[in-house]
């Protein structure tokens, strides 16, 4: 491939200038842009990096003066807030520069962990039943609603919000955790029917044509058969947790072939249809034969020891060749 001029686009909680970014490349906030960015250079390409906290002028600038081929697009907030994510692949469509990944529309879309079950049901997904309640409106009853229920937010990420007391197993219990999501967070919350399944997590590349890589599995290993199982933020964050509970992510175990194929197929039918261009991550629940979508991840964390590039290095696809086939995605939507 030509040598291009690359924009590494990333987000930043505090402003720091381009000038003083040498003090932070080796610190492990960094470290996944640092991966990239070394990825990059010696795929021969010109990187120019860029960290984007609160100001959009001096961004549009650097992309005025430099005329980069493309930004490679690790942005996921604006101004501290995940809400702005799509707006930042909006601006680049309009002063018409490609990106990495998906577009403001899908960013969007997955956010909504509710409008995508809409979409997905009437597409004969296999979705848990859900009720979502806004922030506004006090949410008095749950009739004939099938408990157990997983509560969090409709539109955070990371397992922010999500604790133990996520999962409730009645109507009182479950009017008391969207009370809190929606005092305490601030956030609109969806009810949704608890799976009481394996948690697989699927990575696909591609925009028509869709690689799907090997599936990895979220493992329990100190909890009993009966206990419910799900991540929460603190299992996701606090490494002596997940080792007490012996929480991990792993290969998932072998599906039968006919599964396997099954799981293949209904991810990329969800892939497509809630428009994720480059690269994305599902994530379902399987209890028997049947495949629960919970919720899609376009753009996902692309660290080198995360799911998404081990799944892909399981495949054929090492580090490199993942950030080359990215880059050229990118150029050819
Ligand atoms: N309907 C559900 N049934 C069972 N577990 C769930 C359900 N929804 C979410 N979970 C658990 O909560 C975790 C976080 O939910 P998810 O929707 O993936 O949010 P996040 O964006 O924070 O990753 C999941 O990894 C899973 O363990
Ligand atoms: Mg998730």
């Amino acid at each position: 491939m030509k040598s291009l001029k690359i924009i590494l686009l990333f987000d930043l909680s505090i402003k720091i200038a381009p000038e003083d970014y040498s003090g932070y490349w080796n610190t492990p906030d960094w470290k996944i842009e640092k991966d990239v960015k070394n990825t990059l250079i010696k795929l021969g390409h010109e990187v120019i990096p860029y960290g984007i906290h609160d100001d959009i002028d001096p961004f549009l600038k650097i992309v005025k003066e430099q005329k980069p081929d493309l930004v490679f697009n690790m942005s996921e907030a604006f101004l501290g807030k995940r809400d702005f994510e799509p707006n930042l692949t909006s601006l680049m469509q309009l002063v018409g520069v490609p990106f990495t990944g998906a577009g403001p529309m899908s960013l969007q879309l997955c956010k909504d962990k509710g409008l995508t079950k809409v979409i997905l049901d009437y597409h004969q997904v296999k979705i848990p039943k859900f009720v979502v309640a806004k922030k506004g409106r006090a949410l008095n009853s749950l009739k004939n609603f099938p408990f157990p229920a997983f509560i969090k937010p409709l539109d955070l990420e990371s397992s922010e919000g999500i604790s133990q007391s996520s999962f409730v197993k009645n109507e009182k219990e479950a009017i008391a955790r969207v009370k809190f999501i929606h005092s305490s967070l601030g956030a609109d919350a969806i009810v949704e029917e608890f799976i009481d399944g394996r948690e697989v997590y699927v990575s696909i590349l591609g925009n028509e044509n869709l690689k799907v890589f090997p599936p990895r599995e979220l493992f329990f290993k100190q909890k009993a058969e009966d206990e419910p199982k799900f991540a929460t933020y603190k299992s996701k964050w606090d490494q002596a947790y997940r080792k007490k509970w012996g929480i991990d992510t792993a290969w998932a175990n072998e599906f039968p072939e006919p599964m396997q194929k099954k799981l293949n197929d209904v991810c990329k039918k969800i892939y497509r249809l809630l428009g994720i261009q480059g690269f994305g991550r599902i994530d379902l629940r399987i209890k028997g034969d049947d495949i629960y979508f919970i919720e899609a991840n376009p753009n996902p964390s692309i660290g080198k020891k995360e799911d998404y590039a081990l799944s892909a290095n399981k495949a054929g696809v090492d580090y490199e060749d993942l950030i080359a086939k990215i880059v050229s995605l990118s150029l050819s939507a």
